[in-house]
């Protein structure tokens, strides 16, 4: 068995990660709001030794409420429910550097990372679309390269704030009458662009050093982000070429930003549909793709290629004359992800839209535990994927499938961990804890 392990984390999305998924008869219609939905999912993501959990988020309605289960629990206090309900796994929560403030931000992180025993992430992301900006006094969204130059001032505050208190700051002696050395407690003194702020943070450095950083945006600004911040990225890729061709993009990208590359896991999404046999598989998929609703779907397609619906025929492919990336405001690399897709196979908008449906241009693999597992493998071993962001098309259904019958498999031929080896989620992800920042004088990020 070699020494390289995958890495799994449980992507948890309501009913699944099919848009249709809540209309099939098994559902929980209430699963966005339940902690026992939740906590279920969380054991058994646990019981089968995923490295982490994670919790998607927008502070905006996302989806028609009017035609599917729409909203959710805010990301940080769930997992501070989740916390308690778990004892190993890692929990990762997004939370955008558009729509916070660092010193609230990193207070609420560090406190999940503290309530947890070290085990919280963060997945920065800086908020796509107007309708968020309309939720924040803001006409429309800052520039895509405005959010970027943002959320790098907002780490780099935020890192300085989980480093203003030293390791060895608290002593605790009670009969000196010291609990913490005096300067080893520090201002930060940040004066930026877009952030003044003086520091501490009132809350000692938490068990990781601070929660792992991790990542999900493909578009230039977003993988030079990535490279100097993340430790984990999160990606949608629709081929092994095309992920191939990420991973070793952002692994040089990492290097060339003085990072060591091991240090930085790419993790693309994959939505297993599982059956017995391959066809049970493929009957689940079309089953699922059928219950979608064209004219919903169709509206949001539009919305997210910024044209008016009426220009979508579903037996037609896609107009010719789509704005190009450059005018993209929102999520860049999502937009050209979809228009390379549906132009390189020729896809009609049904079509597209049933690939859209099944994982919002992630990539779906339908077919038996061996199947999915062999794929899993194949990517593994072949510079894709240092492991994979598991999103099930329906839950809790198709995590028990993946946990029972495609995690074994793995444990089987010694890629996956059968028990943890550590405790905290850089000890699942095998990253080490960071250095402080205000003790080594770095400006950086260390990695
Ligand atoms: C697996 C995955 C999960 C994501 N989760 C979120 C999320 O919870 N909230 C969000 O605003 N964006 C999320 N995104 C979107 C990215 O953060 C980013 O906005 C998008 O990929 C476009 O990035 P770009 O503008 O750099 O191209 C996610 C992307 C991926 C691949």
């Amino acid at each position: 068995m070699g020494s390289r392990r995958l890495h799994l984390n449980l992507f948890i999305h309501d009913t699944g990660h099919h848009e249709a998924s809540w209309r099939l008869p098994s559902s929980d219609l209430r699963a966005n709001l339940s902690l026992a939905a939740h906590q279920h999912l969380a054991r058994v993501a646990e019981a089968a030794k995923f490295d982490s959990l994670f919790l998607a988020d927008s502070p905006v309605m996302f989806g028609d409420p009017g035609r599917r289960p729409s909203g959710r629990i805010e990301p940080t206090v769930l997992l501070s429910a989740l916390a308690v309900s778990t004892q190993r796994i890692g929990m990762i929560a997004t939370a955008s550097t558009s729509y916070n403030e660092p010193f609230n931000l990193a207070r609420r992180l560090a406190s999940v990372d503290h309530l947890s025993g070290g085990r919280a992430g963060w997945n920065i992301v800086t908020t796509a679309g107007d309708a968020a900006a309309r939720n924040f006094g803001l006409e429309e969204q800052p520039l895509h390269k405005t959010r970027y130059e943002r959320a790098d001032e907002f780490l780099d505050v935020a890192t300085k704030l989980w480093d203003s208190w030293a390791d060895d700051a608290i002593v605790a002696d009670k009969g000196a009458g010291v609990h913490a050395v005096r300067d080893r407690v520090r201002a930060i003194a940040h004066s930026g662009t877009y952030f003044s702020v003086d520091g501490p943070l009132n809350l000692a450095r938490s068990p990781q050093g601070h929660p792992l950083l991790v990542q999900a945006g493909s578009s230039e600004d977003g993988k030079e982000f990535a490279a100097r911040w993340a430790e984990a990225i999160f990606t949608a890729q629709p081929t092994l070429a095309e992920t191939q061709a990420f991973y070793a993009d952002i692994k040089r990208r990492v290097v060339a930003a003085g990072r060591n590359p091991d240090h930085v896991l790419v993790l693309p999404g994959i939505v297993p549909v599982l059956g017995e046999t391959e066809a049970e598989a493929r009957e689940l998929e079309a089953e699922l793709d059928r219950l979608i609703a064209p004219e919903y779907a169709v509206a949001q397609l539009a919305q997210l290629l910024r044209v008016s619906p009426d220009r979508l025929s579903l037996d037609e492919e896609l107009p010719a004359d789509l704005p190009s990336e450059d005018s993209i405001e929102g999520a860049k690399s999502r937009y050209t992800l979809i228009v390379d897709w549906a132009r390189r196979d020729r896809l009609t908008v049904r079509e597209l839209i049933g690939k859209l449906g099944g994982g919002r241009g992630h990539r779906t693999f339908a077919g038996t535990p061996v199947q999915v597992a062999d794929t899993i493998q194949h990517y593994f071993e072949n510079g894709a994927a240092d492991g994979f962001n598991i999103m099930p098309a329906v839950l809790p259904s198709g995590l028990d499938a993946f946990a029972s019958s495609v995690v074994p498999i793995l444990q089987e031929r010694g890629l996956f961990r059968t028990e943890y080896a550590g405790v905290t989620l850089r000890d699942h992800y095998g990253l080490p804890r960071p250095g402080n920042r205000l003790d080594s004088g770095d400006a950086g990020v260390a990695s």
